[in-house]
């Protein structure tokens, strides 16, 4: 198996190393992410074509309808991992050339896709290109989406030769799809405390993402009075606290891991906070609940400092519940393997309210994920690989 081989071609893209990947959509690292899909699709004599939405496809046989899709994403978080996504795209080829090797003949075609813009990280919204492809998000909306530069997405996608205008609903490449199945690493060591390489996912928890603005006014840092001062960091930082307060109390997870502030001098008061609360929790309506609650602490703590607070709502994604038939047949064909629930979010939970979706999770022996430090190992990815092939073979040929 050229695993190995196979990985290293991607290494040197959009970052590495202590630093992590920053691999974010339509930027030059994306660009040269998607000429190595092309690469990897020519090398297999596979078609490859670019969807609506900025979507890549690589093709085993004639596009068509009931087709077995299989693949990720490469795109990554700041300062991410190797693994979240491209070792779904990776093994996805890898997977195909075990069953060419074996001289299996699909009856069905078999696709790689590699979906646009998964993390959300330049633009804010996750999932763009799933979204885009099932209709979840509107064509006007995702255009509109600015990175932190204040670029649209319009306009980075014209910058990379992209259309904009075609943006949306794909009534045609949604119809190809017969299943579409994600391998990704794990990120949690469900699988490392079970013994077991390789998993199915039972669910997504629900999801979303927050942005808080807190309005204050830029100041002195060494002239104003502690009583005359409106200051967005002081609210901000109590709700984080109560973000975190809120987590416990639920059974969620709240998280603020990103945060703007201006003017960002050392010597000034800030005239204003933006942060984004992520926040998961195993049932919508505890998600819902916790939004409400920490929005609220942001207003109370907004209030003792003369300072007004808006909270919009950025994406939300309800509870995903993979099918059973698909993840029953796809356990019966690697022999029984565990189902785990994830609180990650993904492309095939975006899918699965489409079209009949799955996910395979590889061993993650720490659990760490959206860091340099996200690992798996070797031999786990390659028996992830085998056991891909084994449900492409079971879902194309049967
Ligand atoms: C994507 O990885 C997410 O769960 O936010
Ligand atoms: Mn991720
Ligand atoms: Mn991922």
């Amino acid at each position: 198996m050229a695993f190995e081989r196979e990985w290293g071609t991607l290494a040197g893209i959009g970052g590495g190393g202590a630093g992590g990947y920053h691999r974010f959509a339509w930027t030059p690292a994306d660009l040269a992410l998607r000429a190595w899909f092309r690469e990897q699709a020519a090398r297999r004599d596979m078609a490859c074509e670019q969807d609506r939405n900025g979507n890549l496809w690589a093709w085993w046989g004639t596009p068509g309808p009931g087709a077995v899709v299989t693949g990720s994403h490469l795109d990554s978080v700041p300062g991410g991992g190797a693994f979240d996504g491209p070792l779904g795209v990776v093994s996805a080829f890898l997977a195909i050339d075990v069953l060419r090797e074996r001289g299996v003949e699909p009856a069905r075609p078999i696709a790689v896709v590699d979906f646009a813009d998964e993390e959300g990280a330049r633009f804010g919204v996750a999932c763009v290109g799933s979204r885009l492809l099932t209709g979840v998000l509107t064509p006007d909306d995702a255009r509109a989406l600015r990175d932190g530069d204040g670029v649209t997405l319009a306009e980075a996608m014209r910058a990379a030769d992209a259309d904009p205008d075609a943006l949306g609903r794909d009534e045609r490449a949604l119809e190809r799809i017969g299943s579409f199945v994600e391998m990704h690493v794990e990120q949690g060591r469900a699988l490392d405390d079970l013994g077991a390489r390789v998993g199915v996912a039972s669910a997504i928890w629900p999801h979303g993402r927050w942005r808080c603005t807190f309005h204050g006014v830029a100041d002195h840092a060494g002239t104003t009075r502690l009583a005359d001062r409106h200051d967005p960091m002081q609210p901000f930082a109590s709700t984080v606290l109560a973000a975190r307060g809120m987590a416990e109390r639920f059974g969620g997870l709240a998280t603020f891991g990103k945060v703007r502030v201006e003017p960002g001098a050392t010597n000034a008061i800030p005239s204003r906070v933006d942060a984004w609360l992520d926040c998961r929790a195993p049932d919508e309506t505890t998600v819902t609940r916790m939004v409400k609650e920490i929005g609220a602490a942001a207003r109370r703590a907004a209030g003792l400092h003369d300072v007004r607070v808006e909270v919009v709502t950025e994406s939300s994604t309800p509870l995903v519940e993979f099918g059973d038939a698909l993840r029953d047949r796809i356990s019966a064909a690697l022999g029984g393997v565990p189902a785990l629930p994830t609180g990650a979010g993904h492309d095939a939970g975006v899918l699965s309210a489409s079209v009949p979706a799955a996910m395979l999770f590889v061993r993650n022996p720490t659990g760490v994920s959206h860091s340099p430090a996200e690992h798996a190992e070797t031999g786990d990815c390659v028996t992830g690989v085998f056991a891909l092939a084994a449900v492409l073979e079971d879902l194309a040929c049967r």
